[in-house]
């Protein structure tokens, strides 16, 4: 938030220091209310195919809402002044959902059924599993917009969705640990070691899943 520097009254400054808390307490409620609503709609599905299918796609869902200085530091790598404006014109992921699966097919199952659901919007799609990152990262990653109501208005929330299974959650975990550990860049080694794992972990992905499909027939 930037505190412009020119001479105003004190009392200005802390009545608009008071007007920006309020506004910032109203966005973070509702990209909360956004990532419930989202929530709610993987458990529900969950359910119905348990129900209907005998499924248990989801292993467990994990949200959170993005810390401000993730969010500021994000606008100033895209070019953006750190206003509020920009946080919710530009940051499509205050919002996260991570929903960790059993299967691969259990992922792509799940976003056809999103695209199903025809009061969301998706807005992008990135298939890291088709396409993984070099350093070895899989996810399928979707950025939808939920409507949530408020008392006077009705708004379209960005939600990012992150559809990744057991597997894929178990290496991005301790990938993500291990680049946050080492203080400086992870040396090459390592970085060619972890592409190993990934690899080793994708092939294992396939292999239960080979496994689970002979089992249904
Ligand atoms: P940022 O990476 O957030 O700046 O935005 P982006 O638009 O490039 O999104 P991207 O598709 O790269 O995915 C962003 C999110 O995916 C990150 O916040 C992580 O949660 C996850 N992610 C992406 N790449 C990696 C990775 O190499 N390792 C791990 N552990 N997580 C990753
Ligand atoms: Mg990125």
């Amino acid at each position: 938030f930037s505190v412009t520097d020119d001479l105003r009254e004190p009392i200005d400054e802390l009545t608009r220091l008071k007007d920006m808390e309020a506004k910032t307490r109203e966005i973070i409620q509702k990209y909360q209310a956004a990532m419930r609503e989202m929530e709610v709609r993987f458990e529900i599905l969950d359910q119905d195919l348990n129900l209907k299918k005998h499924r248990n796609p989801i292993h467990h869902v994990e949200s959170r809402i993005k810390k401000p200085a993730s969010i500021f530091e994000k606008l100033g790598r895209y070019g953006k002044q750190p206003t509020l404006e920009n946080m919710e014109r530009y940051i499509m992921d205050i919002a996260g959902v991570r929903v960790i699966c059993s299967y691969i097919h259990d992922v792509y199952n799940l976003l056809e059924l999103l695209r199903k659901q025809d009061d969301l919007t998706i807005v992008t799609v990135k298939d890291y599993i088709a396409n993984p990152k070099p350093n070895g990262y899989r996810s399928l990653h979707v950025i939808v917009r939920i409507p949530v109501y408020f008392l006077d208005k009705k708004e379209l929330i960005p939600v990012e969705i992150q559809l990744r299974t057991v597997a894929m959650d178990f290496w991005a975990t301790l990938e993500h640990g291990i680049r946050y550990k080492a203080s400086e860049e992870v040396p090459d080694s390592i970085v060619h070691e972890l592409r190993e794992c990934a690899d080793v972990i994708t092939d294992t992905d396939y292999r239960v899943q080979r496994i689970f499909k002979a089992l249904q027939m």
